[in-house]
């Protein structure tokens, strides 16, 4: 693990080192089971609006979205949207910045963000998570996977042999930026490392946390303290 003592441009480390790993990464997460977070969303009808931030390939989140709902999937990595596009043709899928993205307010019946915050810069969590509520239709939900404890940003060597840049808040400080946006909590549970059962070794825990933007909601929030925490 290297601490940032330079300038870099953490995005396209991100964005760089999914393009290298693609073919690799892909099919390793594709042995997941999309099932313990799926049914999270079963709360949703058929045919409702959903929007995949940091999709990847598109598998399994995607696919499995895909069988139920209308999916935007959103990704940096320029190999990971194309195999998202093979993988998953009834989807939509675009390339971009999640922080970057313009889109219309009001739009989706649910955002999700799987394994993806752990990737964008701590201090751009809350700008996403407010403009996360103005995408959302009132009553919309918000299925995002967490951190449990905080560190600096770090970059690592070692991401299927590529750099990789991380920046953790931990889950308190998480829970109190989205709360402060005014998202409720609907549930939460642990997510494990997200490859499929025969990658034993990797003892990861991710808080997968279910949040809604209540249906008498109507203007985006205005910033607050909350959301200076980084
Ligand atoms: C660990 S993968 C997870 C992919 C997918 N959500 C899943 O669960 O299989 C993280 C993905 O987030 C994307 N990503 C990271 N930062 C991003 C950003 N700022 N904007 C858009 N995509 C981003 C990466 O390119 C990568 O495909």
């Amino acid at each position: 693990m290297e601490r940032i003592t330079q300038r870099i441009d953490p995005k396209a480390i991100v964005r760089d080192g999914y393009n290298a790993c693609a073919d690799v990464y892909a099919p390793r997460r594709a042995e997941d089971d999309a099932d313990q977070i799926i049914p999270l969303l079963g709360v949703l009808p058929e045919g409702s609006a959903v929007l995949d931030l940091g999709c990847g390939a598109g598998v399994p989140i995607a696919r499995a979205l895909s069988e139920r709902y209308r999916v935007t999937g959103v990704d940096i990595s320029e190999a990971m949207v194309r195999l998202a596009e093979v993988n998953v043709p009834e989807a939509r899928f675009e390339l971009g910045d999640v922080s970057g993205l313009v889109l219309a307010e009001n739009a989706y019946d649910a955002v999700v963000a799987i394994f993806m915050l752990f990737h964008l810069p701590r201090d751009e969590h809350g700008r996403l998570f407010e403009r996360v509520w103005a995408w959302l239709r009132p009553g919309g939900y918000f299925l995002v996977s967490l951190t449990k404890d905080r560190t600096e940003p770090y970059i690592k060597h070692d991401f299927f042999g590529n750099d990789m840049y991380w920046s953790k808040l931990s889950f308190s400080d998480t829970m109190e930026l989205l709360e402060g946006v005014g998202f409720e909590i609907v549930r939460e549970r642990i997510l494990g490392h997200g490859y499929g059962e025969q990658y034993v070794e990797k003892d990861e825990q991710h808080p997968l946390t279910l949040v809604r933007k209540p249906p008498a909601a109507t203007a985006a929030p205005t910033p607050n303290e909350a959301s200076n925490v980084v």
